[in-house]
């Protein structure tokens, strides 16, 4: 590696609700990353899904300050990157990291594409990010392992169409009140809500089918919530676990990207035993979704001092201020060391898989 600078990509931006926090992402990282060793090359993706080449994503990257949440504007003709030349530029590059969030980003399509360009990338791969992403699926193999979660049942929007009454009084059936209803496939939060009654669960049902055609309906589970970072491929390890505390009644978009009033505490201040018990089930759910890079493994932790595994995010929201970032800063890995890590476990894994025919 010495002498030649590597060029990595930064992808960023992309059509989900969390677009701004991935601008933020982005622009620290090309700040953070080792000069040295790397030159970035930033390529952004629109609201509406258009890739930008790489002189207007610069472009647009220094025009929007750091911190300000804004949104890349659509380019008029010139500076769209097509899906033909992209897969030529990405080529080119001797990595990419993928900041994009939720659809078309985290949920293993752009890793799909990646993999056909053959280009090393940082993260997971192709199945554990759709795993990562599917909350009903990821539940069936986390299932499997025996980790503690929330009971639910999971509703597709056409049986639903068919038949509200006999779908709801089958959920009701099976999950008591309250509830938490939310789309399989989303994240920040978006259409998820907390039901009471049949009232709420079939309004619930409604707002969670905007965004996904299947969606969980979950016992509400009380409790603090408890984040671990995962680093790592093969033999990945597993920072202490932070703790989230808002106000409002759960972590809702506002709560995660738009009040002041929410924090991080890190460590998180739960028993020793209980941060080791997160920790050891955050690398057990890490390694049965076949994670690879980075992963930050979600759970409640109950008033009986009891772990609930929540969800597993395979790009955690990677300011230099998230949760993800943070938890490895504690653990004496500053955020330069950090991205120049994941860069280097995405071409070991890179190479590993080249040696298979
Ligand atoms: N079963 C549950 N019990 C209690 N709170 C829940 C439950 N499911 C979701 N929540 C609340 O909703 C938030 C978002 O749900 P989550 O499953 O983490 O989806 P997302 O991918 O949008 O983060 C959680 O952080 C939590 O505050
Ligand atoms: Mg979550």
């Amino acid at each position: 590696m010495a002498g030649k600078r590597l060029k990595v990509g930064i992808l960023f931006g992309g059509r989900s609700a969390e677009h701004e926090v991935s601008v933020v992402s982005a622009q620290a990282v090309m700040a953070a990353l080792d000069a040295d060793r790397f030159q970035t090359v930033p390529i952004g993706v629109t609201r509406q899904g258009t890739w930008l080449t790489p002189a207007d994503s610069e472009r647009a990257l220094t025009s929007i300050r750091l911190e300000k949440f804004s949104a890349l504007e659509e380019p008029l003709g010139e500076g769209i990157l097509h899906r033909t030349k992209a897969l030529g530029a990405l080529r080119r590059l001797d990595a990419v990291f993928p900041l994009i969030h939720g659809t078309n980003g985290e949920d293993g399509t752009l890793q799909g594409f990646l993999e056909l360009a053959g280009v090393p990338y940082v993260g997971a791969g192709v199945a554990a990010s759709a795993l990562g992403m599917d909350k009903a699926l990821q539940k069936t193999i986390f299932r499997q392992h025996g980790f503690p979660m929330p009971e639910d049942v999971v509703v597709l929007a056409s049986r639903w169409r068919d038949d509200p009454a006999a779908v709801s009084r089958e959920v009701e059936a099976a999950i008591p009140y309250p509830s938490f209803v939310k789309p399989a496939n989303s994240g920040s939060s978006i259409g998820t809500s907390k039901a009471r009654s049949r009232e709420d669960l079939d309004e619930a049902l409604e707002e969670a089918f905007r965004y996904d055609r299947k969606a969980l309906v979950e016992v509400a589970v009380e409790g603090r919530q408890v984040e671990v970072a995962v680093l790592g491929n093969d033999e990945p390890e597993a920072s202490p676990p932070g703790e989230i505390t808002f106000e409002g009644e759960f972590y809702d978009y506002r709560a995660k990207y738009d009040d002041p009033s929410t924090q991080l505490h890190i460590p998180a201040d739960i028993p020793p035993q209980a941060a080791e018990e997160a920790r050891a089930m955050a690398l057990a759910a890490y390694k049965a979704i076949d994670c690879a890079g980075l992963a930050r493994v979600d759970f409640f932790f109950t008033p009986q001092e009891h772990l609930i595994l929540n969800e597993v995010n395979t790009i955690p929201g990677f300011t230099p201020m998230s949760m993800y970032p943070k938890l490895w800063e504690h653990a004496g890995l500053p955020y330069r060391d950090l991205i120049t890590r994941l860069i280097e476990l995405a071409l070991e894994r890179h190479e590993e898989k080249r040696r298979c025919v």
